[in-house]
């Protein structure tokens, strides 16, 4: 008994060899003769969107709509005014609710990444800041387009927001070792000093809970990507420890805004007609955006430099610090990845990779010279375009990282042909990286 046993153990072990053998030999030759054929690994089709994923079968065509296909385009635009398609790919709060209770199905219907999809991207992990007041599946939509699980992430959710949203919000990041809520929430004015606060209490939380992220960005629960997870590590990579964001000259017309002070008043900003002193080492006062793509020393410095405490502490009290406060420090010599002042070094939102946002004033008929960008194909809020499918073709013509802004209730098809583009792209990638491994 024993002896065949023994017998049966050696077969099975050379018939073994034997397979791994032919299939080695295999994959070699078809690598040198015919080039790599992805057919041999492993699909991951399970983290392919399809429409099922959006409750709606075959009703738009997201290849066409993302070549800006006029015909295409028409139907969406027809579809996302039905009441009865709006309704059909909105996703209740309650659905979240449910869902989170059971974090390893939810990862997984929802799709999120589980892996690191090369180790390009596993060895240049990301640090994002998310700032949200409202619609959560915008959030949730934008989380899973850039969620990996080597980058980490903090939310901030308005101090002021409903306590369903805070609720919602936290059991869907409680899902994730690497996404977690900032440890001290404000409450947000418009324009005002707390939208800079609760950035830098994420960037805080996020500097001190690892130590192992190169970039650092912030978005907004509006914002979405343009580039899949591997290409915005390339991006970076290429920016050889430089920030890219806004920074440039102050218009004249802006300069009410750092030379009275402010105030907050029932939750609204108001100027007093009191004037400011000038800002401390008479630095120069530069504008710019919101958003910005910075290294880690950038982040450090801006939580440890005293000259940047005192540009802090003297910023609160003027009309929308956000707009000027990082394009400032981007000018301060010694600061990690900076510029220096003189404004041949002036950078726009259009040079800067940082966000793409089409402002009404500057939008034209394509071939205008005046125009910064085609007309919106969405609507727009506080003179800002809310993206329509229409816009998805140019967008992804620019080098720009992320796009503000997005609205599933205003245009869901915009989202979702934008995401089911990135995943796509991401899985060809994924055979790309895994073609290099095997055949070279
Ligand atoms: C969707 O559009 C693409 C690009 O025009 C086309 O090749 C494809 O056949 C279309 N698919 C369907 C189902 O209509
Ligand atoms: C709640 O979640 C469970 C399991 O995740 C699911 O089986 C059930 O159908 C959900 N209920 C509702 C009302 O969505
Ligand atoms: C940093 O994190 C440690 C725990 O990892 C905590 O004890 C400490 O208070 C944190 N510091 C700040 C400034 O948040």
């Amino acid at each position: 008994m024993r002896l065949l046993k023994q017998g049966h153990v050696r077969l099975l072990l050379m018939l073994t060899v034997a397979v791994l053998g032919l299939l080695w030999m295999f994959t070699l030759q078809s690598c040198h003769k015919t080039g790599w054929d992805p057919t041999y690994m492993p699909r991951y089709s399970w983290l392919e969107y399809t429409h099922a994923d959006y409750g709606r079968e075959n009703v738009y065509n997201c290849s066409a709509i993302v070549q800006g296909e006029k015909k295409a385009l028409a139907q969406a635009k027809l579809l996302s005014t039905t009441r009865e398609f709006s309704k059909s790919v909105q996703i209740p709060n309650e659905y979240y609710i449910n869902a989170t209770q059971d974090c390893r199905k939810f990862r997984k219907s929802r799709k999120y990444i589980p892996f690191p999809l090369s180790q390009e991207e596993e060895d240049f992990p990301l640090a994002y800041s998310i700032v949200v007041h409202h619609k959560v599946q915008n959030f949730e939509q934008l989380l899973r387009a850039i969620y990996a699980p080597q980058n980490i992430y903090c939310v901030h959710v308005d101090k002021k927001s409903e306590a369903s949203v805070f609720s919602v919000i936290r059991a869907i990041t409680s899902c994730f070792p690497n996404v977690f809520m900032v440890s001290q929430a404000v409450d947000v004015v418009y324009a005002a000093w707390p939208r800079v606060q609760a950035d830098l209490n994420c960037m805080a939380d996020l500097y001190n809970a690892s130590t192992k992220w190169k970039y650092f960005i912030n978005l907004c629960g509006q914002d979405f990507p343009l580039k899949t997870n591997l290409e915005i590590v390339r991006m970076l990579h290429s920016l050889r420890g430089r920030n890219s964001l806004e920074s440039e000259r102050m218009a004249e017309t802006k300069k009410w805004r750092v030379s009275n002070v402010h105030l907050i008043v029932n939750g609204e900003i108001k100027g007093t007609g009191k004037a400011k002193e000038p800002p401390p080492f008479n630095l120069p006062i530069l504008s710019g955006s919101a958003y910005i793509v910075v290294n880690r020393g950038y982040v450090r410095s801006v939580l440890e430099d005293t000259r940047i405490q005192a540009l802090i502490e003297w910023s609160k009290d003027t009309y929308s610090p956000d707009e000027f406060l990082w394009a400032t420090i981007q000018r301060m010599p010694g600061v990690p990845g900076s510029t220096w002042p003189n404004h041949k070094y002036d950078m726009t939102d259009m040079n800067a990779i940082a966000r793409l946002v089409k402002w009404q004033w500057h939008e034209g008929s394509q071939g205008s010279l005046e125009a910064v960008y085609p007309e919106c194909q969405g609507n727009h809020v506080r003179s800002v375009c809310v993206y329509g499918a229409g816009d998805l073709q140019w967008m992804l013509e620019q080098h720009h990282l992320f796009a503000n802004k997005f609205d599933i209730d205003t245009d869901p098809i915009a989202v979702q042909c934008l995401e089911r583009y990135l995943r796509e792209k991401a899985l060809a990638e994924l055979h790309e990286t895994y073609g290099r491994i095997f055949c070279y």
